[in-house]
């Protein structure tokens, strides 16, 4: 028999653990591939450094998906069929890690996506596991941190229809604004495909919000940043989910972002004791750069695999999903991760806001925010 517990056999009897990573180091997403790796490749350096999970040490086989989710279905299948990997981390875009985890779950290996969010990677397959909060309760709180702390009620909404990921939280914040009470006053959907965004700017110009939700990636918040300031509307009146959560987004559009809030993951001065210590490793090892969420997340989800690895009771990605799934008080750079019956994780959703070019920690919410 070649396939199925093979590969958990070849992985017990290696010297090495070897764990896949897809992510997209080209593409257009290709900022959130190169932070994960710098985040993955971090973390299992200090993991070996300590001997590795039973006193092996980790090998991370790096695979560029192109950010395509049919590559990362493809890539997902190499790793399990030729490579034999006893688990798998990735992606960042939910589109992406949904297509891989279709692959993973079906082969019976586990996989961690660090940060994807949408609700979908993970429901109804026991092998995916997330890292993250998902997008049911960071659109709810990116209502009600509109509504209620910044007291806008007429809002308009921008997002990218053919995207899994913007659509979707779209969708979770648009039902909590309304059950708060607020209105939508237009909503504007544009394909992932498009650069040029003044009509729609000036439509929701015409409309007169009092802020616009941009569930978005930040390849196209950054020219509609520059797009909007051109036609008079500023970026501090847009409102972000942690899609723009890349540091292009301040290098590119952060004169023209200058006070805009958005939920994520983490903030480089987020004042948590486990923060501040990645942030001091990440740039000791990266020539004093700031780490940006993905980097952080990536850097979590590896060390939570490593974990699970040295607690599993067999050598085996059945044992190793076993013992994700009872992960509890997991002490991260983004905070405490719980994993959930549903496998996924119960963690704080950090609001950052962008000052002097810089993604900046307002406030956390939820109940295990470290204190
Ligand atoms: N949450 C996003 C998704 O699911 C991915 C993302 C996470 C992007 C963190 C930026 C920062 O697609």
């Amino acid at each position: 028999g070649a396939d199925g517990a093979g590969s958990g056999r070849s992985a017990a009897n290696a010297s090495e653990w070897k764990v896949g990573a897809y992510v997209s180091l080209s593409g257009e997403d290709t900022a959130f591939g190169t932070d994960s790796k710098e985040g993955i490749e971090l973390a299992v350096e200090e993991i070996n450094k300590a001997g590795g999970p039973k006193g092996k040490p980790i090998k991370i086989l790096f695979e560029d998906d192109k950010s395509k989710p049919e590559e990362a279905t493809n890539k997902v299948l190499q790793l399990i069929d030729r490579d034999h990997v006893i688990a798998i981390l990735g992606e960042v875009a939910s589109a992406r890690s949904r297509a891989g985890g279709i692959v993973a779950n079906k082969k019976k290996i586990p996989m961690i996506t660090p940060s994807s969010t949408h609700p979908d990677v993970t429901k109804d397959r026991p092998f995916v596991f997330r890292a993250c909060f998902t997008d049911d309760v960071q659109g709810r709180m990116g209502a009600r941190f509109v509504v209620n702390e910044l007291k806008k009620k007429k809002i308009a909404l921008l997002f990218a229809s053919d995207d899994l990921y913007s659509s979707g939280l779209a969708t979770e914040f648009r039902d909590e604004a309304k059950k708060l009470g607020a209105e939508i006053v237009i909503e504007k959907k544009f394909l992932k495909k498009e650069t040029n965004f003044t009509t729609y700017i000036n439509e929701i110009k015409s409309a007169n919000p009092e802020i616009i939700y941009a569930p978005i990636y930040y390849n196209a918040m950054a020219p509609i940043a520059r797009q909007a300031k051109a036609a008079g509307v500023p970026g501090s009146m847009f409102m972000g989910g942690d899609g723009w959560d890349a540091l292009e987004l301040v290098r590119d559009a952060g004169e023209e972002m200058e006070g805009a809030y958005f939920t994520s993951h983490f903030a480089p001065d987020v004042p948590w004791p486990n923060s501040k210590d990645f942030v001091e490793k990440y740039k000791a090892r990266y020539g004093g750069r700031t780490p940006s969420a993905i980097a952080a997340m990536a850097y979590d989800a590896t060390r939570l695999l490593a974990d699970a690895i040295g607690r599993a009771k067999a050598d085996t990605p059945e044992a190793v999903r076993d013992a994700i799934a009872e992960t509890k008080g997991f002490q991260g750079a983004t905070g405490t991760i719980n994993i959930d019956s549903e496998r996924n994780a119960d963690k704080p959703i950090v609001v950052v806001q962008i000052k002097n070019k810089q993604f900046t920690f307002h406030s956390a919410v939820g109940t295990n925010a470290p204190a």
